[in-house]
């Protein structure tokens, strides 16, 4: 392979692995000190998600107003239909994770799941998808992690996460 074609297909490669998944994940952990619950939005590149990894994706969790410095998810309806989708429809969801990736995004149903960032700039295209179910029950050192939830879209964008 010529030098050219290696640097495109590392480029290639590259591309797909910025395309991300959008979950919303409700993650209960229970040791003896608690059960701390997170219930919000987590950015992942596989639509999977097993024991092994049922701790790692960051759970940003819900809130009414995620402008500025209120980093977390606002859905639009908002409306809470229980396990395993928990928000839907989801006409507008913005997420706001301050300095991390992807940082501060909206999708809308109104413009065909476009992305778009704060200057109105189109960051992704996403399609909606909530056939991946999220319901593991998994051991850890000290008790037991819960995981529920579903995929909420897939996005094509440069965004690293
Ligand atoms: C959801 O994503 C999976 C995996 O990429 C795909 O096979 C399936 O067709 C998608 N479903 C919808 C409704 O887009």
């Amino acid at each position: 392979m010529k030098a050219s074609a290696v640097i495109m297909a590392a480029a290639a490669l590259q591309g797909v692995a910025a395309d991300f998944w959008v979950n919303y994940l409700r993650r209960i952990e229970v040791t003896r000190y608690g059960a701390p619950t997170e219930v919000g939005v987590a950015f992942t590149h596989a639509p999977e998600i097993t024991c092994d990894s049922a701790m790692g994706p960051k759970i940003w969790p819900n809130v009414g107003d995620a402008s500025g410095s209120h980093p977390g998810m606002r859905c639009e309806p908002g409306d809470d239909v229980g396990f395993p989708l928990y928000r839907d429809p989801l006409n507008v969801v913005e997420f706001n994770t301050l300095n991390e990736l992807p940082g501060h995004h909206t999708i809308y149903k109104g413009r065909n799941y476009a992305m778009v960032d704060l200057s109105g700039f189109k960051t992704g295209q996403c399609y909606l998808n909530r056939t991946f179910v999220h319901d593991l029950d998994c051991p850890n050192e000290e008790g037991q992690v819960a995981l529920t939830g579903s995929s909420m879209f897939f996005c094509f964008s440069d965004i690293w996460i």
